[in-house]
């Protein structure tokens, strides 16, 4: 199994380039499924869950082209209306093909995602929304078992802002017939992207950018070529990464405006912040002030860079609170890096953080995706060489992240 390891201790310096973002990929991926026709994918990184997205859609029948970072999907020939459970419980964004099968088939099987290392990830707010709009849904031997003749829109109202369940009724919307309007929709600029995607398709939406949607359904969409948003979660990561090492890093072909809940509280801490259209340079020179978060949908903090936050608060001057609205059980790390002399108790959805004077390293497991990030970050800070395991959890969402570190002046390399 592969591992990094990490000698901490060395500033980080210069530039990084952000890459196209997993959560823009995978919703674009199920949306090439909507009608038949080649749709070409612009800057994809070449990552696990793209790569496992392009092997559920080759099952469903599609032909899935990659090479440089560009993706190519031929959806003419889809036949099959399955997503197993052998890719669904490896990859929860599997649920995303739920409706282009319903507008392409009628039908749909598609395996329930299961546990999550992250805590409870439901998904009852995509069946409730598809059932409004018509969809018949029987769960059966660990299947959902989707039949739908014909969509037809509905007055859908969120309790809760989901990404994943917003994206899953503006993808059965644009087809339906009638009008779907969309209350507490989710903003995050994934959504945002995914909606520009179905504008360009031909599809009828109005709202863009607020909680509020309507959908007018359409009978005809064209495939299209798509450019994806840069990922707000990598380039914080490396944000993160630059403070975390009093460094000085530029973070480059951003969008400084995804970040600002994050680019403040760096402020707080004591960093430099300096930001064009598409970059974000952050610099620090001394240790950092702790400061608390409260993860939110968007614009809030994003639950996706808690975990490196908390890390970058394990060696703060003083204590923090870390608080996850979103996922309360997504504290696997804090086990870890108390392994590296971190001081973390956890409370509940609550993690209180006492910054520490230094971090001192230890063989580490990566639990999740973000998790992995946060251990890296720690890492990096520590006295010592750090080595973690499983980090077969980064690969699924960071386009060779060592690489960049190193470019960046880390001292981290792969191991088998
Ligand atoms: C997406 C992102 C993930 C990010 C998350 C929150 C992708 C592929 N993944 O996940 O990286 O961490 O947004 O920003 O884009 N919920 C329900 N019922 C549902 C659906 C969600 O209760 O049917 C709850 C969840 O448990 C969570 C909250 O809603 O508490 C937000 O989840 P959601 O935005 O749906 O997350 P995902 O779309 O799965």
């Amino acid at each position: 199994m592969e591992k990094l390891h990490i000698i901490g201790g060395n500033k980080l310096e210069g530039e990084v380039k952000t890459s196209g973002a997993k959560n823009g990929v995978l919703p674009a991926m199920a949306v090439a499924l909507l009608t038949p026709g080649i749709f070409t994918i612009e800057n994809v990184p070449l990552l696990n869950d793209i790569k496992m997205m392009a092997h559920l859609l080759r099952i469903i029948g599609a032909r899935v082209d990659y090479s440089s970072d560009l993706l190519q999907i031929d959806s003419n020939n889809c036949s099959y209306f399955e997503a197993p459970y052998e890719l669904v419980s490896k990859m929860r964004a599997s649920i995303y093909v739920l409706s282009p099968l319903l507008v392409r088939f009628g039908k749909a099987k598609v395996s329930l995602p299961g546990g999550c290392a992250i805590g409870a990830r439901p998904i009852d707010l995509h069946l409730k929304a598809l059932q409004k709009m018509g969809v018949e849904i029987k769960i059966e031997h660990g299947y959902i078992n989707a039949c739908c003749p014909k969509l037809r829109g509905a007055d859908i109202f969120f309790d809760k802002s989901s990404v994943g369940a917003t994206i899953t009724v503006l993808m059965a919307a644009v087809r339906a017939e009638g009008v779907t309007n969309i209350v507490n929709a989710a903003i995050e600029p994934e959504v945002t992207y995914a909606i520009d995607l179905l504008l360009d398709m031909g599809a009828n939406i109005e709202g863009k950018g607020t909680t509020n949607l309507k959908v007018i359904g359409v009978d005809k969409l064209k495939p299209v070529k798509t450019s994806v948003l840069p990922d707000r979660i990598e380039a914080g990561t490396f944000l993160i990464a630059g403070a975390v090492t009093c460094g000085n890093v530029m973070v480059k072909q951003c969008v400084p405006e995804h970040l600002k809940s994050l680019t403040e509280k760096l402020q707080d801490i004591g960093c430099d912040v300096l930001q064009g259209d598409d970059y974000i340079k952050v610099n620090l020179d001394k240790r950092p002030k702790s400061t608390d978060i409260t993860t939110k949908p968007y614009p809030g903090f994003p639950t996706d860079l808690q975990a490196q936050f908390l890390a970058l608060m394990a060696i703060a001057d003083g204590t923090s609170l870390i608080e996850d609205t979103i996922f309360p059980e997504r504290f696997h790390h804090v086990p870890e890096l108390n392994r590296l002399h971190a001081d973390i108790v956890l409370d509940d959805n609550r993690a209180i953080v006492k910054g520490v004077d230094k971090l001192s390293s230890a063989p580490i497991m990566a639990t999740d995706l973000r998790a992995s990030a946060a251990l890296v970050i720690a890492g990096l800070a520590a006295e010592g060489v750090t080595v973690v395991s499983r980090i077969y959890h980064l690969d699924r969402g960071y386009d060779i992240m060592e690489k960049k570190l190193q470019q960046l002046g880390a001292e981290i390399h792969r191991s088998v």
